[in-house]
């Protein structure tokens, strides 16, 4: 079976409580069970952290051993050359996904460190995002 790891970080343990009007009322943890459910043929994992340092730790450990990563870094996508790194440093595909269109909001959120790095990116189609994520690695 094919392992994906979805990797959130800073504030989106706080989705389905933080800014609703933008990341929507579901809390990340009841959307993970829909897509278990629905990707029963692959191994998916969740891993949330607030800290850069454990989410570059995180990309080290699987990135050499999963299939794919789904990662929406939150904020640090705008600021962390330290992620990009990570990611240039690892074998396994990384897909960049944003629940919100960035492109629509404050300018600061409309560049990426990590899109140069990554195999893809969606952005702005809510949570439904981490699902295309997961096919676009799956194709
Ligand atoms: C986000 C967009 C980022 O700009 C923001 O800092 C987030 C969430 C998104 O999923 O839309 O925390 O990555």
């Amino acid at each position: 079976m094919k392992k994906i790891l979805i990797l959130n970080g800073p504030n989106l343990n706080l989705l389905g409580v933080r800014e609703k009007s933008i990341y929507g009322d579901q809390s990340f943890e009841q959307y993970f069970e829909d897509l278990k459910a629905r990707y029963a043929i692959v191994e998916l994992y969740y891993f949330q952290s607030n800290s850069e340092g454990a989410i570059i730790d995180k990309l080290h450990e699987v990135g050499f051993d999963y299939d794919g990563i789904v990662l929406n870094a939150g904020a640090y996508t705008h600021t962390s050359i330290a992620i990009a790194d990570a990611i240039a440093a690892i074998k396994t595909p990384v897909v960049e996904v944003h629940i919100s269109n960035v492109h629509q909001r404050e300018n600061f959120r409309h560049h990426s460190y990590l899109s140069k790095n990554c195999k893809g990116v969606i952005l702005g189609f809510g949570l439904d995002g981490y699902r295309l994520g997961i096919e676009g690695l799956l194709a």
